[in-house]
């Protein structure tokens, strides 16, 4: 007799889980400085359409699938098309992308924890020199910051669905809304906090473009954690009598809510400290807001509130950063372990010692092609500039692979597994389902137009 599968004990626990992996970095400072770079309210504005039009019916269809196959991506794809060897091998891409995902959101949340620590440990002012960076991210100091987050990602996975994920999840998501609020009112409090909102939230229509729409969409995609085989994962933990439409709404409006609040604070931070901040000239990458940019808007209000509240907003700023990014981390390294699991018939404690072992191993390599390690560091194949494995793996995961994943899904679900089969499992839970509005749209639109716009966005990449 196999083991009974783990299972959330709740919808709330699957709604707090799920929220925690789409809840991440994305949402913190990707998203609010995207919108307010690309047309602010205008923005905002198809963003929530990409949500509501594209994203939820391709999450709905995630979840059903995992649902319906009790198994892991690589499963999932194998038992509801067992005569189609082609679609293995897209269980087996569904498992791949988030290994690789893995790693390099491993990389940036290692760094987190380093600015976390030393932000605790009252070294703001060291954190706040534009250099330090540079001279961070070659540091041997990685290593024993890689172990601590390593150690708590692992405990966490050790404990499975309902003791690990689920009870870690009930914890941390309820503290971050709660930080998250304290750092928007500290933040609003602040003289010239408005104007940041001005360029937030005044929609500017002239800046909507090809490239804009585009990469509001992959926003979108990614921050509800599409395409990365954890809702087929999770939802295969999801309960039968569970209803998963409710649950995957309230996933979709919690990630799209708590990135719309998190502008409130970004924002207004940065125009706080320099009112005639050009919006334009903000920085693309997250990641380097998150690290060279924020340790100034920080130390700036030591003006404020003294060398001490500076380091205590410094530090609320980056625990909240590092429980949306440890949340995802733990989502996206179930994928794996999960279907190493099924595949190796192996325990969880083995699956997580193998997938610990590779995931530090490539994390270490990532992490080390910033100059540290030359070899890692110049590859040309691709691009003009050279590109390290941390960017190589960012442009291929991150910008190919997912929607190509989405559109898999979608073409799996129209075309192999049928619709009817998805309306029926959803229906589990929610016996209206089949005939409301919801339920007509996503049988339209998983078959059409869904998959022609992330086919569209796959091709442009590539
Ligand atoms: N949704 C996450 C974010 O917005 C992305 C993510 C989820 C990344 C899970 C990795 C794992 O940052």
């Amino acid at each position: 007799m196999s083991e009974q599968r783990d299972q959330f004990s709740s919808k709330i626990g699957f709604i707090l889980a799920a929220a925690g992996s789409a809840v991440g970095i994305g949402n913190l400072v990707g998203f609010p400085v995207a919108a307010t770079k690309n047309g602010g309210g205008a923005f905002l504005i198809i963003y929530a359409l990409f949500v509501a039009f594209i994203c939820v019916p391709v999450m709905l269809a995630e979840m059903g699938l995992g649902r319906r196959a009790q198994k892991s991506p690589l499963g999932s794809y194998k038992s509801l098309a067992p005569n189609n060897k082609g679609w293995h091998l897209a269980g087996l891409l569904a498992v791949i992308t988030p290994f690789m995902i893995a790693v390099f959101y491993m990389v940036i949340t290692v760094w987190i924890f380093g600015y976390l620590w030393h932000s605790v440990t009252g070294n703001l002012d060291m954190l706040a020199d534009a250099e330090y960076f540079g001279q961070f991210v070659n540091d041997y100091g990685f290593v024993g910051f890689l172990i601590a987050v390593t150690i708590i990602v692992n405990v966490i996975l050790l404990g499975g669905v309902r003791q690990g994920i689920e009870k870690a999840a009930k914890f941390l998501m309820p503290a971050l809304f709660i930080m998250l609020i304290l750092l928007v009112i500290f933040v609003l409090s602040l003289d010239n906090a408005v104007l940041g909102l001005e360029f937030y939230l005044v929609p500017d229509f002239s800046k909507i473009d090809g490239s804009v729409i585009n990469g509001a969409l992959s926003q979108a995609f990614f921050s509800l954690s599409l395409g990365m085989g954890i809702l087929i994962t999770y939802g295969s933990y999801f309960s039968r009598n569970d209803d998963i439409v409710t649950s995957g709404k309230l996933v979709a409006l919690t990630d799209t809510a708590v990135a719309f609040t998190a502008g409130l604070m970004t924002l207004p931070a940065i125009f706080a400290i320099n009112p005639n901040t050009n919006p334009n000239s903000l920085s693309d990458s997250s990641v380097s807001m998150i690290f060279s940019f924020f340790p100034q808007i920080f130390i700036a209000l030591e003006g404020v509130v003294g060398y001490v509240g500076a380091s205590i907003a410094a530090t609320i700023f980056f625990l909240l950063t590092f429980i949306a990014a440890i949340t995802s981390l733990v989502s996206i390294l179930e994928v794996p372990t999960a279907a190493v699991i099924e595949r190796a018939k192996i325990s969880r404690k083995k699956a997580l010692l193998f997938m610990g072992i590779a995931v530090t191993v490539l994390t270490l390599i990532a992490a080390t092609s910033f100059g540290f390690v030359p070899a890692f560091t110049e590859f040309t194949f691709y691009a003009d500039t050279p590109k390290s494995v941390f960017d190589v793996i960012y442009d291929v995961f991150y910008d190919t692979i997912l929607p190509l994943n989405g559109l898999l899904i979608c073409l799996f679900v129209s075309f192999h597994w049928r619709r009817k089969n998805l309306d029926s499992e959803l229906a589990e839970g929610n016996p209206g389902y089949p005939n409301t509005l919801l339920a007509k749209y996503v049988r339209l639109s998983i078959c059409t137009f869904i998959p022609l716009i992330l086919a569209a966005v796959f091709i442009n990449t590539v």
